[in-house]
């Protein structure tokens, strides 16, 4: 592997789980794996668990590691070629990539998308440019339409925690008061979909995902009748794809309550967090035994050094 930055870009699916799997179990080798490399994390947006869990992730690995936040700390980029720089961008992403690649062996992009320009957030801008000019293997933290690492640890969690051999997961829709970009629901569904599981997304109309990750996923618009005999509820907020962007609907009924799960085959209930409680799901269930929350979480760590592992082998 050399970039990851989707599915894509992994050859044998079930093979990376268990290698992550196998992360848990400590090994005085894996400092020795990354010993003497680099690893540089670029955040353009806040982030608590990406930024903690791949650091961790790194130094497991034995690397140096190196965080900036760019946004705050780094010159305004430009991302556009040709251009005259006579603005407030000081710095083009051309020479910025080719200089952290001159720092590090390897790189963790988190880039968002700003969610007015759908065809600009979807073409990836900012982490194909620096794919382009860094020289050196790049792991999206999450970009303007996918969140890989999350979703590596959201399969790792549903394989641990599954206790049929074909789940029922379903991703549903829960209200937010703010605009979230679709990168962690298109990249679950890229991912849940080369597993084998059923997998249903429910949301209220007006929120479809792009065609182009929701091609053979089936969409039930009842969010009851979608959580009956779910063994997993994968909760997620995302604006909409359709009218790029916008908040269309704030129905408090679509947060995730212990009334919705009593359909439910006792379903464990996920989000990559940070989740808004008592608006996205209820207290109670984020406090009681159904909630996996933390766990996944946890496998943050492990999905990363699985990642930065497999790349290792490549650099
Ligand atoms: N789930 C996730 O990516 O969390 P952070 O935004 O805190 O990194």
């Amino acid at each position: 592997m050399r970039n990851f930055t989707s599915i894509a870009d992994v050859q044998d699916l079930n093979a990376l789980i268990n290698a992550a799997r196998s992360c848990k179990i400590p090994d005085p080798q894996y400092k020795k794996q990354g010993e003497g490399k680099t690893l540089g994390l670029i955040f353009m947006n806040p982030s608590l668990r990406t930024r903690l869990s791949t650091q961790k992730a790194g130094m497991n690995l034995g690397m140096n590691v190196m965080v900036m936040n760019f946004s705050g700390e780094g010159w305004a980029l430009e991302t556009k070629e040709g251009v005259v720089m006579d603005g407030n961008k000081a710095e083009h992403i051309i020479e910025a990539a080719a200089v952290i690649g001159e720092y590090c062996d390897i790189i963790g992009l988190r880039s968002f998308p700003g969610l007015i320009d759908r065809d600009a957030d979807y073409s990836e801008e900012i982490l194909s440019n620096l794919i382009k000019y860094a020289g050196v293997p790049v792991i999206s933290l999450e970009s303007a339409t996918r969140h890989p690492l999350q979703s590596l640890a959201d399969m790792l969690t549903i394989e641990e925690f599954k206790v049929v051999d074909k789940p029922k997961v379903v991703m549903s829709w829960a209200p937010h008061p703010k605009v979230l970009p679709q990168s962690v629901p298109n990249s679950f569904v890229e991912w849940a979909l080369k597993m084998d599981y059923e997998l249903v997304v429910t949301h209220p109309e007006g929120y479809e995902l792009s065609d182009s990750f929701m091609t053979g996923i089936e969409v039930e618009y009842d969010q009851n009748k979608a959580l009956e005999g779910a063994d997993f509820v994968y909760v997620k907020n995302w604006s909409s794809f359709r009218e790029y962007g916008k908040v269309l609907n704030t129905d408090k009924k679509w947060m995730i309550t212990v009334e919705k799960l009593g359909n439910t085959r006792e379903a464990k209930v996920m989000h990559c967090l940070p989740v808004r409680r008592n608006v996205v799901i209820a207290d109670d269930v984020l406090d009681g035994p159904q909630s996996i929350v933390i766990e996944e979480a946890g496998n943050r760590v492990y999905s990363a050094q699985a990642v930065i592992q497999e790349i290792l082998k490549s650099i």
